[in-house]
C-alpha cells in the first residue's frame, strides 16, 4: 500500500481547500457528474423518510440536491474541511467536520451512505469500505463512485493521454491516490456483506470548455509538480495538454465515473419471510 510521504494526504499539499479556486474545481466535477449521481440515487429509492450520509461531501452539491430535489428527511454531510459546506445552510443539512479514516468515526446508521471521489484518494480504502458498510441501516444502501482510468497500452499517444498517465502515476506516488483497484468495488462491497451489488460507468464527453474539460485542466495545474516528477511529461507537456483539451483537435476519452451500490440485508424482513 503506498504510504503518503512528504506531500501528506489528499487536501494537504495537493488539492488544499484553502487554495484559491479549489471549490470551483470541485464544482466543475459536480457539474459533470451530479445529474448522473442524482438519477442513480433516486432510482435506488432516495426520497422522503431517508436519512443520508454524504462522506467527503466537498462543496455539498449532492447533499443539497438530495434535500431539495429528492426530498430526503435529512443529510449529514461530512468532510475533513467543511468550509464549503458551511457557506450555505439548508434545513435538513447537518455538517460534521471529521476525518473518516479515524477509528472513532461512527456518526450513526443511515438508509443511504454515499461517497463520491473520496475513497480513491485514501490508501486504506478496503478497511473504509467495511467501515462505511457498517454505517448502513438494515435495508439501506451504500453507494460509492470513483474514477476509472480508461487509457490502455494501445491508446494513441496525445498530449491528453500523456498528461493523464503522468497525473495518475504522480498522485499515486505522492499522496497515495490509486484508481487501479476501483474496478474491484463490486467484489469489495460483496465482501463487506452487502447483497445484491451492481455497478455502472458514466463517461462525460470531453468538449472544449465543458465542465469536465475544465475540471481536468484545473486538476493538472494543481498536480503539475507530481506529474512532472514522474518524468512522463515536462512543463511544456502539461501546457500542451491544457491547450489540447481546450481545442477542437481534442479527441480523447475522459476517465469515467464508476458507481457501485450494495444493499445491507434487512434481518427483520428475512426473519418475517422465514
Ligand atoms: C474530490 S473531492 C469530492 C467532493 C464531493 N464528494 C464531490 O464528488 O463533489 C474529495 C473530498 O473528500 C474530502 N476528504 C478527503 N479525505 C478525507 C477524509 N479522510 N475524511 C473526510 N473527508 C475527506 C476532501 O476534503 C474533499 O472535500
Amino acid at each position: 500500500m503506498p504510504q503518503p510521504g512528504r506531500d501528506g494526504r489528499y487536501g494537504e499539499t495537493f488539492f488544499s481547500p484553502a487554495a484559491a479556486g479549489e471549490g470551483e474545481r470541485i464544482d466543475f466535477g459536480a457539474l459533470a457528474y451530479d445529474d448522473i449521481t442524482m438519477a442513480r440515487l433516486r432510482a435506488l429509492g432516495a426520497g422522503p423518510g431517508w436519512r443520508c450520509l454524504d462522506v467527503g461531501a466537498g462543496t455539498g452539491t449532492v447533499s443539497r440536491r438530495l434535500l431539495e430535489e429528492a426530498g430526503v428527511a435529512g443529510v449529514l454531510a461530512v468532510d475533513r474541511d467543511v468550509r464549503f459546506l458551511a457557506e450555505r445552510a439548508l434545513p435538513g443539512l447537518d455538517v460534521l467536520e471529521a476525518d473518516i479514516t479515524g477509528a472513532d468515526f461512527a456518526p450513526g446508521r443511515f438508509q443511504l451512505v454515499h461517497a463520491r471521489f473520496v475513497l480513491m484518494h485514501l490508501p486504506e480504502h478496503e478497511r473504509l469500505i467495511t467501515a462505511l458498510a457498517g454505517l448502513v441501516a438494515p435495508g439501506g444502501v451504500l453507494v460509492l463512485s470513483d474514477a476509472v482510468d480508461l487509457t490502455s497500452d494501445r491508446t494513441p499517444d496525445t498530449p491528453y493521454t500523456s498528461a493523464m498517465r503522468a497525473m495518475w502515476r504522480g498522485l499515486r506516488s505522492t499522496i497515495g491516490t490509486d484508481v487501479s483497484w476501483v474496478p474491484s468495488y463490486p467484489q469489495l462491497l460483496r465482501g463487506a456483506g452487502l447483497e445484491p451489488v451492481a455497478a455502472e460507468i458514466h463517461v462525460p464527453p470531453l468538449r472544449p470548455g465543458s465542465p469536465i474539460s475544465r475540471f481536468w485542466a484545473d486538476t493538472w495545474e494543481r498536480s503539475r509538480r507530481a506529474m512532472v516528477a514522474t518524468g512522463l511529461v515536462d512543463d511544456a507537456g502539461v501546457d500542451a495538454a491544457v491547450r489540447y483539451l481546450g481545442s477542437d483537435a481534442c479527441a480523447a476519452l475522459s476517465a469515467g465515473m464508476l458507481t457501485v451500490w450494495g444493499w445491507k440485508p434487512d434481518q427483520q424482513a428475512l426473519t418475517d419471510k422465514g
